[in-house]
C-alpha cells in the first residue's frame, strides 16, 4: 500500500482571510496571488488579499486565468510574470485556476513549455515556489492533488501534468469562499466530487487507508449537496461538501479513478457537456455495471448515502437504490440522456475506442470490454 498526502490541508470559516499568516508560516514573503477575473469582480478574492497585505507579504495580483486552460495560456503567463522573485503562487480559483498555479511554479524554477511536461513525473526536482491552493469550488480536489489538466490546442486533446512535487503546499479550505457559487456550478462540481468518493471506494487500488475518506465523503457530500443547491447561502451545508470533496480527493489520488472517469473523456469531448454534470449521468450505470463483482461495496456506498439501514446485507441492493442515485442527481438539476446533447449511433465506436484507451479502466473493478461499455452507454441514450 501506498498513501502520499503532501499537502498540509487547513480548513476552517474565515480560514482564507488568514493567507497572510500562513504564508509566513512558510517563510515566505514575496506571492504572485492568481485567479480569474470574474471572481475578483465578485469580491471573492478581498479577504486573501486583504490577508497579504496585513501580514506584510510584497503581492502582484493576476486575473487572468480562464477555464479549461491551454498550453498557450500557461506558456503566456509564465513569460510575462516575472516570478524570479517570487516565493509562493497563491491560487484563488476553481480547479482551473489551481492547475495553471502548479504549472506556472514548476514553469518559472525549470523553463520551456508546460507541454514538455506532460505525462507522469516528468517534473525534475521539487518545486522552491511553494503553491497555496484555496478553492472557491468544492469539487476538482485540486488542491489536494498531483495533477495539473490543460488543453492541447494544436492536438485538440486535454492533457496532464502528473507529479508528485506538483502537490500544493497547503490547501486552504474555506466554505466562505464558495457561497458565490451558482446552483449549476455547485451541483456540478458536487456531483463530481460525490463521483470521486465513489470511483475511490470501488478502485483496485483503494486500500484500508483511502476507504474511510471515501466513504466519509459520500456522506458528507449525500446529507450537504441537496441542501446547498437549494440555498446557496447554508455555510454549514456549503461546508459538508467541501470537506467531502477534498476527502473524497484525498482518497482519489492515491486510489484513483475509474471507468466513470474512462467514460468522461469522450463524452465531455464529443458533447461539451461540464464534467460534473456528466459524472452525475454516468456513475449511477457504471455503479451498477461494477456491483456485479463488489456487491459489499456496493452496500457500503448505498448506506454511506442513506438509501440503506446500518445493518442492510448484499441483498438489499436492487435496482431501487440505483433508481435513487439517479434521482438523487435529479434533484440537483442533473437529468437528461445523451439524446439531449445531439448522440448519434456513428458516435458509439470513438466513445469505446476512446474510453478503453483510458488508463482508468485499470483501476475498475472490472476490466470492461467494448460490449460493456456499449451497454452502459446504450443506457444513457
Ligand atoms: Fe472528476
Amino acid at each position: 500500500m501506498r498513501f502520499d498526502l503532501p499537502t498540509s490541508w487547513r480548513h476552517g470559516r474565515g480560514l482564507a482571510a488568514k493567507t497572510g499568516d500562513i504564508i509566513k508560516e512558510l517563510g515566505c514573503k514575496q506571492s504572485l496571488l492568481l485567479t480569474d477575473a470574474a471572481l475578483i469582480r465578485a469580491g471573492v478574492v478581498a479577504p486573501v488579499v486583504g490577508s497579504l497585505a496585513a501580514a506584510g507579504i510584497e503581492y502582484t495580483i493576476c486575473g487572468e486565468v480562464t477555464q479549461e486552460p491551454t498550453v498557450a495560456l500557461v506558456d503566456d503567463l509564465a513569460a510575462k510574470l516575472d516570478l524570479t522573485h517570487c516565493d509562493s503562487i497563491v491560487a484563488v480559483g476553481g480547479g482551473s485556476v489551481i492547475d495553471v498555479a502548479k504549472s506556472l511554479a514548476a514553469l518559472a524554477q525549470f523553463g520551456g513549455s508546460i507541454g514538455d511536461y506532460a505525462g507522469i513525473n516528468r517534473i525534475p526536482a521539487p518545486l522552491t515556489r511553494k503553491v497555496i491552493a484555496i478553492p472557491t469550488t468544492a469539487g476538482t480536489g485540486s488542491e489536494v492533488t498531483d495533477g495539473s489538466a490543460l488543453i492541447d490546442e494544436a492536438a485538440q486533446t486535454k492533457f496532464l501534468v502528473l507529479s508528485t512535487l506538483l502537490c500544493p503546499t497547503v490547501a486552504i479550505t474555506d466554505p466562505e469562499m464558495t457561497l458565490s457559487l451558482p446552483p449549476s456550478v455547485t451541483a456540478h462540481s458536487g456531483a463530481d466530487a460525490l463521483t470521486h468518493a465513489i470511483e475511490s471506494y470501488l478502485s483496485r487500488d483503494a486500500s484500508i487507508a483511502t476507504e474511510p475518506f471515501s466513504l466519509k465523503a459520500i456522506a458528507l457530500i449525500a446529507q450537504g449537496l441537496p441542501r446547498v443547491y437549494r440555498n446557496g447561502k447554508d455555510l454549514a451545508a456549503r461546508e459538508q461538501v467541501q470537506i467531502g470533496a477534498t476527502m473524497a480527493m484525498i482518497a482519489g489520488m492515491n486510489a484513483h479513478m475509474g471507468l466513470c472517469h474512462a467514460l468522461l473523456m469522450p463524452i465531455c469531448g464529443l458533447y461539451h457537456m461540464p464534467h460534473g454534470r456528466a459524472c452525475g449521468m454516468t456513475i449511477p450505470y457504471v455503479l451498477e455495471f461494477n456491483a456485479r463483482t463488489c456487491k459489499d461495496k456496493a452496500v457500503d456506498i448505498f448506506m454511506a448515502l442513506g438509501f440503506l439501514d446500518p445493518d442492510s446485507g448484499s441483498e438489499a441492493v436492487s435496482e431501487s437504490c440505483y433508481a435513487r442515485l439517479r434521482d438523487f442527481f435529479a434533484g440537483i438539476g442533473i437529468t437528461g440522456s445523451l439524446c439531449d446533447y445531439n448522440y448519434h449511433a456513428e458516435d458509439m465506436p470513438v466513445i469505446v475506442r476512446e474510453t478503453l484507451a483510458s488508463v482508468q479502466c485499470r483501476y475498475n473493478p472490472i476490466v470492461p470490454t467494448g460490449d460493456d461499455i456499449t451497454r452502459i452507454v446504450k443506457r444513457m441514450i
